[in-house]
């Protein structure tokens, strides 16, 4: 078999055969196929697009160009969740402790974020003590006894994938949907998630800017899985604007806190009932969506969900009494306000501008050898639809230093005040099963 003669058949619009991707993936991953015929197909690719054969036989060729995690030690059906990317997203540090807290096992593997702010282990971090450095025989025991547990991402999963995504980011050729959707679900089957919940994302803050293509990639990633025998389902939820109010480590674990406690801010806790039902659903331990989100809504009423999170933290070496008293965590030396320059209503926050804000203030990485300033962020006051008077603080700075100019004009860039009525934006647009 010939490279080439798989490009020429991509760029013709024909279909490949699973030995033909398996020859090329293969190859690529040893560097016997370089990386100019490999973008030659990813731009094929681009243009012509891919079967659900295709795309399935992609994704489990880059599984198995890797380590897979066994999960099989840990009891119960293992329902992994996956957002597609959004600014302040902490439904992860809700979610983990909620779904456990009703004996859905959540077996996570993380890693570090790249970006606006750092990833769920650096945000765990900020809770003092905790650590994810476990072995993975405690990480099992621990998902066994307490239903749910951290760890650091081991092994090598999906060196393909690596490898791929990091040409695709050179030659153009990141936003092709087919190989969007192969590069999540690889991750997700390589490590060892018996379902599938997606979160897609869409709007400015979001890989899919428009309705139609959120829900053609949600289609293409069930595909996937279902064709792959892992149950997967998504919810298609808005990201033009930051979720929740928090935006920065320490003060997202904050805004996680608050949220188990039933006091968090709405969108947040919405998408995590929403996220977390088909999470329980899938997991068996309900009949219906509505049977769980009424489990649910009862484990954050009762306290059950916020004891959950309690006894895992605790688990992993963390101080627990964070919880009862979020002050302990990090804080920041100074807070600033951003005052509103006009009366109004919010009509559009620029999610984006607010993670790169976030980012400069420390709370993210700009490269992957950056270190992150836990206690660092901003907290949102005004989100769309909201009424503003001139002199409303829009934001609270968080910061370390007390130049923070580069931040405020970043803020101001971001929001749009309109002298009409803005509707607040609709958080959840669809779900695909
Ligand atoms: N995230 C991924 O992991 N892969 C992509 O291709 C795009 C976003
Ligand atoms: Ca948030």
């Amino acid at each position: 078999m010939r490279m080439v003669d798989l490009i020429e058949k991509k760029r013709d619009g024909k279909e490949l055969t699973k030995e033909e991707i398996d020859f090329m993936i293969k190859g690529y991953t040893d560097g016997t196929i370089p990386d100019y015929q490999m973008s030659a197909f990813a731009m094929a690719v681009f243009f012509n697009g891919m079967t659900p054969d295709e795309i399935a036989n992609l994704t489990m060729a880059m599984v198995e160009s890797g380590d897979q995690v066994d999960l099989s030690a840990i009891e119960g059906i293992k329902v992994d969740k996956h957002s597609t990317g959004g600014v302040g997203d902490t439904t992860t540090l809700v979610l983990a402790p909620l779904v456990a807290s009703l004996g859905v096992p959540v077996a996570k593997m993380s890693g570090r974020g790249l970006g606006h702010t750092g990833g769920t282990l650096d945000k765990l971090e900020s809770i003092p003590g905790f650590h994810i450095e476990i072995s993975e025989q405690e990480f099992f025991d621990l998902v066994n006894k307490n239903k749910v547990a951290v760890i650091g991402q081991t092994g090598n999963l999906t060196p393909a994938d690596k490898k791929l995504y990091g040409l695709r980011d050179v030659t153009a050729t990141v936003n092709s949907i087919p190989l969007i959707a192969s590069s999540i679900m690889s991750k997700k089957i390589a490590a060892g998630a018996d379902a599938i919940v997606l979160d897609v994302k869409v709007g400015s803050g979001a890989f899919m800017k428009d309705l139609d293509s959120a829900r053609k990639l949600a289609k293409t990633m069930v595909e996937i899985g279902n064709n792959v025998n892992r149950k997967t389902m998504a919810v298609i939820s808005n990201m033009d604007q930051p979720l929740g109010y928090a935006v920065g480590n320490a003060l997202e674990v904050k805004e996680a806190i608050d949220t188990l406690k039933g006091q968090g801010p709405e969108d947040l806790y919405d998408l995590c009932l929403t996220l977390g039902s088909q999470m329980v659903v899938l997991a068996n331990k309900a009949k219906t969506i509505d049977e769980a989100r009424q489990m649910l809504e009862e484990s954050i009423r009762s306290g059950k969900a916020l004891e959950k999170f309690k006894t895992f933290v605790a688990a992993q070496g963390g101080d627990s009494s964070v919880i009862d008293d979020p002050s302990k965590l990090p804080s920041a030396k100074f807070t600033f306000e951003v005052p509103a320059k006009e009366d109004g209503y919010v009509s559009k926050i620029v999610a984006e501008s607010i993670g790169t804000a976030a980012m400069l203030l420390g709370a993210g990485r700009a490269t992957k050898e950056s270190t992150i300033d836990l206690s660092v962020g901003l907290v949102l006051r005004k989100k769309i639809g909201d009424k503003v008077e001139k002199g409303e603080s829009l934001v609270t700075i968080h910061s370390n230093t007390e130049s923070v100019d580069e931040i405020v004009n970043r803020i101001y860039h971001a929001y749009t005040i309109s002298k009409e009525f803005v509707k607040p934006a609709t958080l959840i647009y669809d779900e695909i099963t």
